[in-house]
């Protein structure tokens, strides 16, 4: 199995270009589901959950062709209605087809995503809400069974807890559906924003974008006509080469992205003590005279993203003092805790709340990834840690990460994937 090699203690400096999300890409390739016309998504970003999200349209049916990052895609061609087991468990975000599907065939088997590393991860908020509007759920044999053979009808629903996913589940249920949905606590992360605009671009009526009250007015089955678009950078891809620079102390800048989407990381760099300056598509970070720590509570957007939290972590680690880490979204988001406390680290972990003491220098060794994000923490202590670190199961890096040892070895890491 492939591991990433890293000897620590290089100097960063330079800019990477940031792609496209993944969580905003993974939503609209389903949402072309619901589309009478085959349409070019750009700035898609080369990811294998990306890869993984195509297959699964491929297997019901669908037909793409992709070059660089772009994908031609016409969902026209669906005629089966089933996600199986085998694609679902490589990637639970394959519930995405469950919305779109039901809306537009009447009828769906989605195998139900198991949990993962992070946490059970339930769907339950996201099965409540269709059967609102109408829809008949059964779960036979590990599947999602769900009906409504009369198509879905608006409904008032209220999300319990804020979910990313549910939100988007029902967003594009209530596009196609009989009559207006309102959707009250909706998430309203940038990703859920475009899937809106995107969806309102194609014809459907919908209020309250950005906010968490939505209203929308379904099409009655009639399938939308769907235009080319982009995908809006990935915010967390960009905060975390912001945070390379941040434990290398180096200055570092991040291009192609939409600043307002890192309103929460930003300030948490500020109290930190770096400096951060930004322009309308960039953001350069400068190194802190003083790496103080930071106390952070996990919270949907805009407030600081549990996408970072493994992140802020690794920095935290080396800061001069005692930083607190709440975790509230995941019962067991801090698995990277235990490799980082191999490297040296002092983290005690308290239930949901993580206290770091910073130490003066991290110390390489061999690791293990856990979780996407958390991959992503471990080869940020690496860069700053004495010696060699290699950091192995990288296929989680992978799901959510373009090349990251290329992009991180043209600012100057000493980087290299190594077959195991
Ligand atoms: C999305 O996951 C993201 N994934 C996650 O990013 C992200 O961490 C998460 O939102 C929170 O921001 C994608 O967008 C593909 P939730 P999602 O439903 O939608 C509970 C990454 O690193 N909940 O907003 O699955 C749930 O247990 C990934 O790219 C229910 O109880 O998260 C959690 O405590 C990791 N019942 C909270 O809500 C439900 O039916 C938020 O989960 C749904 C959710």
């Amino acid at each position: 199995m492939d591991y990433l090699q890293i000897i620590g203690k290089q100097t960063l400096n330079g800019a990477v270009k940031i792609s496209g999300a993944k969580n905003a890409a993974l939503p609209l390739l389903g949402a072309t589901i619901l589309s009478k016309n085959s349409l070019t998504i750009s700035n898609l970003p080369n990811v294998v959950d990306i890869n993984t999200f195509l297959k699964l349209l491929k297997m019901l049916g669908a037909t793409y062709t992709l070059e660089n990052e772009q994908v031609n895609i016409d969902s026209t061609t669906i005629n089966k209605t089933k996600a199986t087991y085998e694609i679902v468990k490589t990637m639970r975000a394959s519930i995405l087809v469950l919305g779109p599907l039901l809306a537009r065939f009447g009828h769906c088997e989605v195998s139900l995503p198991g949990g993962c590393a992070i946490g059970q991860r339930p769907v339950d908020l996201h099965l409540k809400a269709l059967e609102e509007m109408g829809a008949i759920i059964e779960i036979k044999n590990g599947y999602i069974e769900a009906k409504a053979p009369y198509g879905l009808k608006g409904a008032k629903i209220i999300f319990d807890k804020v979910t990313v996913t549910g939100s988007e589940n029902i967003i594009m249920a209530a596009a196609l559906a009989h009559g207006t949905t309102t959707i009250i606590n909706a998430a309203k992360e940038p990703e859920v924003v475009q899937l809106c605009e995107i969806l309102q671009d194609s014809g459907v009526e919908i209020n309250g974008i950005g906010t968490n009250t939505l209203t929308i007015k379904g099409s009655d089955q009639k399938l939308l006509d769907m235009k080319n678009f982009t995908i809006i950078p990935d915010r967390i891809e960009a905060g975390t080469y912001l945070c390379a620079g941040a434990i290398t102390n180096n200055k570092l800048t991040v291009t192609d992205v939409i600043a307002d989407h890192l309103s929460a990381i930003l300030i948490k760099f500020e109290q930190m003590g770096f400096t951060i300056k930004q322009t309308n598509s960039t953001v350069t970070i400068y190194p802190a005279s003083d790496i103080k720590p930071v106390n952070i509570i996990t919270t949907e957007y805009p407030g600081f993203p549990t996408d970072m939290q493994a992140q802020f972590m690794a920095i935290a680690t080396i800061a001069n003092g005692v930083s607190i880490i709440d975790e509230k979204l995941f019962e067991n988001r801090f698995m990277h805790a235990s490799e980082l406390i191999r490297m040296g680290a002092n983290i005690t972990i308290n239930g949901t709340v993580a206290t770091i003491t910073g130490i003066n220098q991290l110390y390489g060794a061999d690791v293990m990834a856990t979780d996407l994000r958390a991959s992503s923490a471990l080869v940020l202590a690496a860069l700053v840690a004495k010696d060699t670190t290699n950091i192995h199961r990288i296929y989680h890096l992978d799901r959510g990460y373009n090349q990251l040892e290329v992009k991180l070895s043209n600012l100057g890491a000493n980087i290299k994937r190594l077959k195991g």
